[in-house]
């Protein structure tokens, strides 16, 4: 069901105190008629206390930003989709920029990913975006369009229904410079038009597609106000409870 997500994306930030105090401030000032489900991707270590904070809440939950492409064994260091899952974590990010580029992850090491998530119940935030030089090149269309079919389009219906896609351009992720709501939208809705060229029209319309890219209190209602933006997956500014739950509150 295409519903309204804030993900805070916590990156490699916050030390075990403050991650604590950050969900314990978020909590105390969300509003009592939110209607927008909240996501908190810390680091894995912080992942199942932060879960169990959470689990009596309505529409707040977790996710782990990275999962192995592999189901188990002598993978040192690795966290698997199926422990994970054991923590009661609901999403996996999957295909960040910066897990892309640091860590060299391909469309096929991501489509293995996203199936061994879903195999093990973990519902997949998908990332895609493009570099600066691309959208100067106009090759940004074709290249989400690269990323997208090459790690989710062999999913069946129904496994689509368990993605939700997070538009974030790399040269818009902790620069401070957001895109404007107009260019946001008119990705977001292309990512809609290639979903229902794929799956129809009733998956495409029922996919949440979330903007990330310096978002921030500022400029998030006028992102959010688009018809083809469900929400957003924030980094820097997830990190402060009030800036957070502003975001939250620009629904
Ligand atoms: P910033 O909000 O810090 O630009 O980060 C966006 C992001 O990468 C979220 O995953």
């Amino acid at each position: 069901m295409r519903k309204n997500i804030v993900a805070g994306n916590w990156k490699m930030n916050l030390k075990r105190d403050e991650g604590l105090d950050l969900i314990n401030d978020v909590i105390n000032l969300l509003p009592s008629d939110n209607k927008v489900e909240v996501v908190f991707a810390p680091s894995f270590i912080h992942l199942y206390k932060v879960n169990k904070m959470c689990l009596n809440l309505d529409k707040v939950n977790t996710a782990s930003q990275n999962v192995s492409k592999e189901e188990r064994g002598a993978f040192t260091g690795e966290i698997s989709a199926e422990i994970i899952r054991s923590a009661n974590v609901k999403y996996t990010i999957i295909g960040h920029s910066e897990r892309r580029e640091y860590f060299k992850e391909t469309n096929e090491d991501l489509k293995q990913k996203v199936d061994v998530s879903l195999e093990n119940n973990l519902e997949v935030i998908f990332c895609c975006g493009e570099s600066l030089d691309q959208r100067e090149e106009e090759v940004h269309f074709n290249w989400i369009k690269i990323q997208i079919s090459e790690s989710l389009f062999h999913l069946s219906s129904d496994d689509f229904r368990k993605i939700i896609i997070a538009y974030e351009p790399i040269w818009a992720i902790g620069t401070g410079v957001t895109a404007s709501s107009d260019q946001a939208e008119e990705i977001h809705k292309f990512i809609r038009e290639i979903i229902a060229q794929k799956y129809g029209d009733e998956i495409a319309n029922n996919t949440s597609i979330l903007y990330g890219g310096s978002c921030n209190p500022t400029n998030a209602r006028d992102i959010f106000s688009k018809d083809n933006i469900d929400g957003g997956l924030i980094g820097g500014a997830s990190l402060n409870a009030e800036s957070f739950v502003e975001i939250i509150k620009s629904f």
